[in-house]
């Protein structure tokens, strides 16, 4: 049976309030915060209507948001926590003032996790006083549908800290991944930006246009990368072809160490995407949101598909 351990969890946004619904719905018993009570206040609603999405029926909605309390401040969330998971701003002074203000209140064992996207832990945590018990846990958006969370260790984690992390990530039905280096990116967006950043180069060089390359990829190895990694497909078709391929491609792949200046243009030129209506390409607030729809059913249906 899972044990129940008692999560803090402060910062009550888009990822916040995600987390809390996982472990949540996991068993665990949470208590969330954010600093502005809007957010305090809209949260259990927002968790609510995010279990709708996912199918839960009334009742059990009613018994998961059971398991979650909202919290006026830090400190009432964090005094009774095993474990802590801040989902605050991206900004590394803000990280660390809360994370000063958990280790204040927060018990000697309780351990520390920061849901930063690509700043290192190391930065974040530097300050504490005890820095063995602090890591990174990297979800993914929307947590409570993607299964992965990347459990990033510092040079100062003990190793016992992240694998607490580890079992309570996989006892709530995630899929925690070590890294064992605290690198910018992590894993999963190094891997996922070298793509990007290729894909831009395509469009930037004339190659091809942005639908294309989105198209190019949904339609070829997009459709198996859920079930088919990077490296067990080069296993499948034979190091020696990966070899061979690697040998005359990679030369010419985009390797340069800054953002494209096609992408910075875009920026400059107020060109930001869905939310100013163009970006790559344009996007009415109908084509938008049907993007956005076509990502939620999608990702709701593959769970059920890849557990045939
Ligand atoms: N959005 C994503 O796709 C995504 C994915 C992975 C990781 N992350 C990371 O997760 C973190 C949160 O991102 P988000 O998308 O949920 O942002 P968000 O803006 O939706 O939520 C942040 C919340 O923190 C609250 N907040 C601000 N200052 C605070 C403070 N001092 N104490 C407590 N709460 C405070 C805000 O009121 C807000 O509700 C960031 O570090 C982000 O980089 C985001």
């Amino acid at each position: 049976m899972t044990e129940q351990l008692r999560i803090g969890i402060v910062g009550a946004g888009l990822m916040g309030h995600g987390i809390a619904l996982a472990l949540a719905r996991g068993g665990q018993q949470v208590a969330v915060t954010d600093a502005f009570a809007a957010a305090r206040q809209s949260v259990i609603g927002r968790i609510a209507d995010s279990l709708k999405t996912l199918g839960e029926s009334d009742s059990g909605i009613s018994a998961i948001l059971q398991n979650i309390t909202v919290a006026d401040n830090v400190a009432d969330a964090v005094r009774q926590a095993d474990a802590v998971f801040e989902a605050a701003p991206e900004k590394l002074d803000l990280k660390q003032a809360i994370f000063a203000e958990i280790e204040e209140h927060a018990s000697g064992n309780c351990i520390l996790a920061s849901n930063t996207s690509v700043m290192p832990i190391t930065g974040i945590m530097s300050r504490l006083r005890d820095r063995n018990r602090a890591l990174g846990t990297h979800w993914w958006n929307p947590p409570h549908l993607i299964p992965l969370v990347e459990v990033v260790s510092t040079e100062w984690t003990d190793d016992a800290v992240a694998d607490r992390m580890m079992r309570l990530l996989a006892e709530i039905g995630k899929t925690p991944v070590r890294v064992k280096k605290d690198v910018p990116g992590f894993i999963g967006n190094r891997l996922q930006h070298a793509l990007w950043r290729e894909a831009i180069s395509l469009v930037e060089n004339g190659i091809c246009d942005a639908e294309a390359v989105d198209t190019v990829i949904k339609s070829s190895f997009g459709r198996r990368l859920a079930v088919l990694g990077p490296l067990e497909n080069a296993d499948l078709v034979g190091t020696d072809l990966t070899l061979d391929i690697h040998e005359n491609v990679l030369f010419d792949l985009e390797s340069r160490k800054g953002p494209s200046p096609y992408l910075e243009k875009l920026v400059e030129d107020g060109r930001l995407g869905m939310k100013s209506g163009e970006g790559f390409r344009t996007w009415t607030s109908a084509e938008a949101d049907k993007v956005r729809a076509r990502v939620a059913s999608h990702l709701t249906r593959l769970d059920s598909i890849l557990e045939d």
